[in-house]
């Protein structure tokens, strides 16, 4: 039983440390540029190399194709929901691991704005 207990804690340390790993990409010492969001320019970009491997085309994955604006913008609370879960999560897109704060920081400032096509 000890060792039951033992290797879940393990596990349990294991998947914090992935997880801050991230973390320090925001407390570290490089800035995240919230000034200037633009769907061309940042948020297009980042679902294009991040996303559309699975989410494009006929076959997409879950059904949902990320390849346009109107599509992105249909789906953006699911999306968001989805970007945002913790590492280890199910649920969790990118299926390989969370993106880089800075990304998600980046995509909250975008639908803040009202997610524009600018
Ligand atoms: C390696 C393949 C892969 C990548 C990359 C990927 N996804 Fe997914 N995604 C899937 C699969 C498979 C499903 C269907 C299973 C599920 O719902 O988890 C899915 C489901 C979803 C759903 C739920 C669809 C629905 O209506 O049920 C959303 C939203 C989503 N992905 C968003 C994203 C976003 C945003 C990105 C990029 C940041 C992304 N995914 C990257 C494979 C991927």
């Amino acid at each position: 039983m000890k060792a039951i207990v033992y290797s879940a804690l393990m596990a349990f340390v294991g998947l914090s440390a992935c997880y801050y790993d991230h973390a320090d990409e925001v407390y570290g010492n490089t800035p995240c540029d919230v000034s200037s969001v633009t769907w061309t320019n940042d948020i297009e970009p980042l679902i294009q190399s991040q996303c559309l491997s699975c989410h494009q085309g006929v076959s997409a994955s879950g059904g949902l194709d990320l390849s346009t604006y109107a599509n992105v913008k249909l789906n953006l609370s699911t999306m968001v929901g989805r970007m945002n879960k913790p590492a280890g999560d199910p649920m969790l897109m990118p299926q390989s691991g969370p993106l880089a704060n800075c990304n998600l920081i980046q995509m909250d400032t975008w639908v803040a704005q009202g997610a524009p096509e600018n």
